[in-house]
């Protein structure tokens, strides 16, 4: 089933799920910090969130997800998880089929081109699993394009719910021009990955900041002051994501998103000059505030060269 991305398939699945009537209401389970929407979309339509800790050992996450769905199967539980950012839920690792009454199980493979693992071969032996994905980390998020593969009983249901002309003909030329010319999607996401691990082992060899394996098309790294980098970093013209402060488990951590190689190379020079001149917190935040009002982050130092 197709959706106007997949955030739109998110929200269709939660709603065919929620169920009032259900002792307890309807719970939707997924590991935190993740993609935010699960959230937001579970308490719009009324149902329970509860999130389970991500670690860093994916395995154990898993199966935590899963006592804690059985704890709360009486309960009506519709259990929707999804590929947690920093690493990857490797296909077939959760522990078997939640069976009968469990519920439904996502597998969200936005980062499918950075991961390169699926779990599109189990549709066939688990009549719970939905397997969603969209065009937007291949560039393509503009298009709102995202589909979802379930059982084809599961999708009659989200059917339903679907509104009509969900997707317009524009996104669906465009997508049939797309699978035409697939290869080059392909060879881009090749490229960034072989720049995500040139970024992975700078990050490494920069003394205080702890970078987390990723299967995505960014990383996670955790520093001693992240608010201090961050401003200093957007003041030299990186922009980079501080998520350091969104969840407890991501406390002294930002987010850089992998870029091109000369971005890269530019940007890691640029990094360099940042921390060798260890200006202070209220300075770095001046420069990230006076570029930002001139609409050059970094003026003087050539085109803004964003890694982020
Ligand atoms: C894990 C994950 N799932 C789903 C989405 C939604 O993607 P779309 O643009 O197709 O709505 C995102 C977007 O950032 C995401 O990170």
């Amino acid at each position: 089933m197709l959706g106007n991305g997949s955030d739109e398939l998110i929200h269709l699945m939660i709603q065919a799920c929620a169920r009032q009537d259900a002792p307890g209401g309807t719970v939707v389970l997924a590991p935190t910090p993740t993609f935010v929407m699960y959230e937001v979309f579970a308490r719009l339509d009324g149902c329970r969130f509860v999130g389970v800790p991500l670690t860093a050992d994916f395995g154990s996450m898993a199966r935590r997800c899963g006592r804690r769905s059985r704890s709360t199967a009486g309960a009506g539980v519709h259990r929707l998880s999804e590929q947690p950012d920093r690493q990857l839920l490797r296909s077939g690792r959760t522990g078997g089929d939640p069976g009968p009454g469990a519920g439904l199980v996502v597998i969200d493979e936005a980062y499918l081109p950075f991961a390169q693992d699926t779990w599109m071969p189990q549709l066939a032996e688990r009549s719970s699993l939905v397997v969603l994905r969209t065009l937007s980390k291949l560039g393509l998020a503009g298009l709102r394009l995202g589909y979802a593969c379930a059982d084809p009983a599961w999708i009659g249901e989200f059917d339903k719910l679907r509104p009509p002309y969900n997707v317009g003909v524009l996104p669906l030329a465009a997508a049939d021009f797309l699978l035409d010319h697939f290869q080059v999607l392909q060879q881009q996401a090749a490229v960034i990955r072989a720049e995500r691990a040139r970024l992975l082992s700078a990050l490494r060899a920069l003394t205080g900041v702890a970078p987390f394996d990723s299967a995505a098309n960014f990383i996670l790294f955790r520093v001693g002051e992240p608010d201090r980098l961050f401003a200093g970093l957007c003041g030299r013209g990186i922009l980079v994501k501080n998520v350091s402060g969104s969840h407890p488990l991501l406390a002294g951590c930002l987010r850089v998103t992998v870029a091109r190689r000369r971005k890269t190379t530019r940007s890691c020079k640029r990094w360099g000059r940042c921390r060798e001149s260890e200006e202070p917190q209220d300075v770095c935040a001046q420069r990230a505030d006076r570029a930002r009002n001139k609409g050059d982050p970094d003026p003087g130092r050539g085109r803004p060269g964003s890694a982020g």
